[in-house]
């Protein structure tokens, strides 16, 4: 079995089935719920919080969720998500006047702490953190949409951040976000990524299990530096 985590984004579910909806991709084969909170505040868009979260946990699911909090403020809804059954929480470090904190909040909570990043925002929030937290996302579209077009830069940034990554020695997950699907996820694995969401590439197909393959069988022709 590889390392490499595959989390569709509910985003791009039927929501008024979601609960289905999930339990469908986890067993076409899943690993992780990617689960995008936005605030029409941080991002122009606005989805779901909490009470969602909570409500798949209580509907069966046990897969780890990972939380994307794409809001300002973060800390109140960290202490939410925690309670609500979040297995990862990742923010935007531009989002949190004090980033240690929050990251600490996410820890002391007993969940797993991430930063998120986006296209133009450079990867100096890892200098002083790679020893506390447990993901990395780079954002490879604008936050706020499903369905948008992987942004070339991403496979340089991906590349810096597997090397710091490395150098901290630690395990951290190295996720990207949007654009992802079976034309490009080989690719990106390349780069150094080892986690991928995907949302409109899994639930705009109607075989769920055919595109996780497909996913799967591309990522198996990956060779690592
Ligand atoms: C965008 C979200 C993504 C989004 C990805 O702000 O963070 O998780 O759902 O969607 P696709 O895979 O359709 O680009
Ligand atoms: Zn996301």
């Amino acid at each position: 079995m590889s390392d490499y985590i595959i989390a569709p984004s509910i985003l791009a579910a039927d929501f008024a089935r979601l609960g289905e909806e999930v339990g469908s991709v986890l067993s076409a084969g899943a690993d992780m719920v990617h689960f995008d909170v936005m605030d029409n505040h941080y991002v122009p868009n606005l989805t779901i919080g909490p009470m969602v979260c909570q409500a798949l946990r209580n509907h069966g699911v046990v897969a780890p969720i990972d939380v994307h909090l794409m809001v300002q403020p973060v800390d109140s809804l960290i202490q939410m998500f925690a309670d609500a059954g979040a297995t990862y929480i990742t923010f935007h470090p531009d989002a949190s006047p004090h980033v240690d904190r929050s990251i600490q909040l996410i820890r002391d909570l007993g969940c797993r702490p991430g930063l998120v990043f986006n296209p133009a925002e450079s990867l100096g929030a890892l200098e002083y953190t790679l020893d506390k937290i447990d993901m990395v996302l780079l954002m490879s579209v604008n936050p706020g949409f499903g369905g948008q077009t992987f942004i070339p830069s991403t496979f340089e940034k991906l590349r810096a951040a597997r090397a710091l990554i490395d150098q901290a020695g630690r395990s951290i997950r190295l996720e990207v976000d949007g654009g992802v699907g079976p034309h490009n996820i080989a690719a990106v694995a390349e780069a150094g990524a080892d986690t991928f969401v995907a949302g409109s590439a899994i639930f705009s197909v109607p075989d769920y299990s055919a595109v996780i393959e497909e996913m799967r069988a591309n990522l198996a022709t990956v060779k690592r530096a």
